[in-house]
């Protein structure tokens, strides 16, 4: 099996890992942020081109509103501090999800990242942010019918879908012992390789990448067909 051209990773675990450090839920996703660095520079060694990390979910609007505030916070630190080091790593940022549900400050930001991160060509990685699958698929339909479509074929809905021009995910980690996608790229994940951890996101290290590709490498996809 080749090396997985795109891997999507749902970072889950932060909240409990901070809360059982004694440290509290924030604490654990700027933990997150980090571990989501050190997977960036598991990816370019590896040589994969492109990933997609689930930052925070359209349902995650739901959480308490200070952990929320501290999420935001995080992505204003994230967008501005560690804009320079993804720049210098030669990596394309590109935001998936409802942006226009974010700060308009945060929107700023992204979007400058994005625009400083354009032409940048050792990985493309997408960050998921306000983002829902159910929602992205709905947005999709209306946008192909307000550009006049009649009917929708599968093409015509994957151009309207955030990851227009994306591969498809070989393979999606979920870290923290969940099994479900929880509305992460439901029509994208069709025939993605799942792979789960018991590991909370922010400890996710070089042992679990190693493991979950060796995982991957064993598996056999079909794709249908025998
Ligand atoms: C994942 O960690 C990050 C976000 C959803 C923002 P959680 O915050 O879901 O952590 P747990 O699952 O509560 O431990
Ligand atoms: C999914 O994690 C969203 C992110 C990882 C950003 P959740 O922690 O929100 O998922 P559920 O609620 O356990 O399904
Ligand atoms: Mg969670």
């Amino acid at each position: 099996m080749p090396t997985p051209q795109h891997i999507a990773f749902l970072m889950d675990g932060n909240g409990r890992w901070g809360t059982a450090k004694g440290m509290g839920r924030l604490f654990g996703h700027k933990q997150g942020v980090e571990a989501m660095q050190r997977v960036t520079g598991m990816l370019l060694k590896a040589g994969i081109p492109y990933a997609t990390v689930y930052g925070f979910s359209a349902e995650n609007w739901q959480r308490p509103a200070e952990e929320v505030t501290g999420l935001m916070g995080l992505l204003r630190w994230y967008a501005t501090e560690k804009l320079d080091e993804l720049h210098a790593q030669n990596i394309r940022l590109r935001v998936i999800g409802e942006r226009e549900r974010l700060a308009p400050d945060i929107q700023t930001l992204l979007a400058r990242a994005e625009e400083k991160t354009a032409h940048n060509t050792a990985l493309t990685l997408q960050v998921a942010l306000s983002y829902g699958a159910r929602q992205e698929i709905v947005r999709a339909v209306n946008q192909a019918l307000a550009s006049g479509a009649t009917a929708i074929s599968e093409e015509i809905l994957e151009h309207y879908l955030y990851t227009a021009s994306i591969p498809d995910p070989d393979l999606i980690i979920r870290t923290a012992g969940e099994k479900r996608l929880s509305n992460f790229l439901l029509w994208q994940a069709s025939y993605s390789e799942l792979v789960f951890t018991d590991t909370l996101w922010p400890d996710f290290s070089e042992t679990d990448f190693a493991a979950a590709l060796a995982e991957y490498k064993g598996r056999k996809r079909r794709f249908g067909r025998v």
